[in-house]
């Protein structure tokens, strides 16, 4: 079910991460049930990207490249860094260079060539284009694109699988340039076509941060067409502001009547702390936008108290610090003394447990 032409050779432990039920969260959120699908804890590189990059870097193998790159908000050059490593290849990842220096050193520990681009990401993507044509290197999201992209259904079979072969009745999944959704969405109907699963309703909601938010305006407008935005965000990793496959994303949420919202920096944030506090999951920015959404979208009906969602949480907390430090409290500094954390204990007002 996955482009390549004999088993993966690149990346063949990504995926089967948790699906856990996140039932302190859904209280919190006010609906039945609530379920997180963890890519967090994804491998290697700690984001759902591992997904694609076995898929596109295994047929890239297949098709005798030696020197593969990408155009990445973060995510995708970590992966495309980290598993060029392992499977010997040449790799050169180019980012925005305003990117969070968790990002930035998640790709250069690996010994990648990364190129900084003084620009936004549709700037980098079309220099990419241009290199891509010009050097004929494997791009896994450029002229390998068609394999990179179903590499993320991946998402979508584990979730059914995990649920006992049953599609959500919602899945609320965060939107760069949109793919993800329409694979979790393709996925799902692979699964029906196959009988893996029973024909069910179902449907795949799209979150964004509102300083990148083209294909959430446009959807909440009635529109098929997004217009392109500059983005302004602290969710770097969704900062695209014309979506490849932000036409297809719309048609996908249109077809399975689904919602879509996007949510403010200081929502994003909120979104990060409810699921630290309440599942004990970090997770970065995107997955702020997801909970964010999540919570805007049950609070407005348009996922039912009485239902039951998935949220795709797809990175990890410690790649994005910069974006949360100063706003998750501070720490209290004392001297390695009993009475110092009394008086401490006892200024805060909170009780002690005597033995
Ligand atoms: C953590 C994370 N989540 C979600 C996305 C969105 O992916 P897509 O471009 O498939 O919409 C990205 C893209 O970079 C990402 O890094």
């Amino acid at each position: 079910m996955l482009p390549v032409a004999s088993d993966p050779t690149v990346g063949v432990k990504v995926g089967f991460t948790p699906l856990i039920k996140a039932d302190r969260l859904a209280k919190r959120l006010g609906i039945r049930e609530l379920w997180i699908k963890n890519d967090t804890v994804n491998y290697p590189t700690l984001s759902f990207k591992d997904r694609v990059v076995s898929v596109a870097l295994s047929r890239a193998r297949e098709l005798g490249f030696t020197t593969v790159a990408c155009a990445s908000t973060g995510n995708l050059a970590n992966s495309v860094a980290a598993n060029a490593a392992s499977a010997g290849l040449k790799s050169y990842v180019f980012i925005p260079s305003d990117l969070e220096q968790g990002k930035i050193v998640n790709s250069l520990v690996y010994g990648a060539n990364v190129i900084a681009i003084k620009g936004h990401y549709d700037e980098v993507n079309r220099l990419c284009a241009e290199i891509a044509g010009k050097f004929g290197w494997a791009f896994v999201n450029v002229n390998m694109r068609p394999y990179y992209a179903e590499g993320s259904k991946s998402m979508g079979y584990e979730i059914a699988e995990q649920l006992g072969w049953q599609i959500p009745q919602h899945t609320v999944v965060p939107m760069a340039s949109g793919s993800l959704l329409t694979k979790i969405h393709k996925s799902f109907q692979e699964l029906t076509k196959l009988g893996l699963v029973s024909e069910s309703a179902y449907k795949v909601h799209g979150a964004q941060a509102t300083g990148c938010s083209p294909i959430s305006v446009a959807q909440k407008a009635g529109l098929d067409f997004f217009k392109p935005v500059k983005p302004n965000t602290i969710a770097k990793s969704l900062s695209i502001g014309t979506p490849a496959d932000g036409f297809y994303a719309l048609r996908v949420m249109k077809e399975t009547g689904a919602a879509c919202d996007d949510v403010t920096d200081d929502e994003i944030r909120e979104g990060i702390k409810l699921l630290a506090e309440y599942e004990g999951i970090f997770t970065e920015t995107a997955g702020g936008v997801t909970v964010g959404v999540a919570k805007k979208l049950i609070a407005a009906g348009k996922i039912p108290a009485n239902d039951s969602a998935v949220l795709c949480i797809t990175g990890n907390g410690l790649k994005t610090l910069d974006a949360v430090v100063g706003h998750v409290g501070n720490t209290r500094e004392i001297k390695p003394s009993l009475r110092e954390f009394e008086t401490l204990l006892a200024n805060e007002n909170l009780s002690t447990v005597t033995t």
